[in-house]
């Protein structure tokens, strides 16, 4: 009776989003503390930054920005990441976050040149001028970024291995799904990569939400990530470690 119930369950949201991998895959992560025994984590992040206490948006609803800065912030924090990178640095204020989280890390920040906009996707949630992109975390005084201009669709990453990686460029599927498989070439098992406006339940509600799962849904569906992705609640960060037998 009560496998049937799930059995049904499971079925109607893939039918409902037509994403069977992340309805199969995706684990739901109640809080921060949950977070940190299932990555086994000793260390909690520091995300002392006004902003993320604003609210600016529907978009902002439920303490996102919190909530999104405690999953980037820990992985940060724990493990001792060398390498990280970030694809979208707009402000850079997750530039920032995942600096000041990693400071014996150096962090790589991709952002697309304004006047290449053009020549980038379509789900582009956001398109700051060349003095705007990176100010945040050059006000903060970071030492230890780095700060690329290119457009990824032309980038191949070679800042060796990766050990963190968060996503959060154009939004199209494509690039979701091109950005993360030159990443998975440069990672270890145990790296950690993050998906930026992932959140399976919202697919329906944000267009851009729904072609970011769909780039991950493809990634599952040809073979290049597998096992579970944990999504802490209320934020929109898909959470993937490299495995072991790692696909490439
Ligand atoms: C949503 S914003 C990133 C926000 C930032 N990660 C944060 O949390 O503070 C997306 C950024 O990706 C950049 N972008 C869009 N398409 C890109 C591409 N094809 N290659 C590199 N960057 C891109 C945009 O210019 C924009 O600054």
């Amino acid at each position: 009776m009560l496998s049937r119930f799930f059995s049904r369950l499971r079925q109607s949201r893939c039918e409902a989003t037509n994403l069977p991998f992340l309805a199969a895959n995706v684990l739901k992560v109640r809080n921060l503390d949950c977070l940190k025994k299932a990555m086994k984590w000793t260390e909690s992040p520091n995300i002392e930054y006004e902003y993320l206490k604003e609210f600016e948006f529907l978009t902002d609803l439920n303490d996102r920005r919190i909530r999104d800065a405690e999953v980037l912030g820990a992985v940060c924090c724990n493990g001792n990441p060398k390498t990280l990178l970030e694809i979208g640095t707009s402000y850079g204020r997750a530039t920032a976050l995942m600096a000041q989280n990693a400071s014996q890390g150096i962090v790589y920040t991709v952002n697309i040149p304004p006047e290449d906009i053009s020549e980038g996707g379509k789900y582009v949630t956001f398109a700051p001028r060349i003095e705007e992109i990176g100010k945040y975390y050059r006000e903060r005084k970071c030492t230890n970024v780095k700060q690329i201009f290119v457009n990824t669709k032309n980038w191949i990453p070679d800042l060796g291995l990766i050990d963190v990686a968060f996503i959060d460029g154009c939004h199209d599927a494509d690039y979701v799904y091109n950005d993360t498989i030159k990443i998975l070439a440069n990672t270890r098992p145990g790296s950690v990569i993050m998906w930026h406006d992932f959140s399976p339940e919202l697919v329906n509600v944000y267009d851009w939400i729904s072609s970011v799962c769909e780039g991950v849904e493809r990634l599952y569906a040809d073979g290049f990530i597998k096992g579970k992705i944990l999504h802490l609640v209320d934020s929109w960060i898909g959470l993937y470690i490299v495995p072991k037998d790692l696909i490439k």
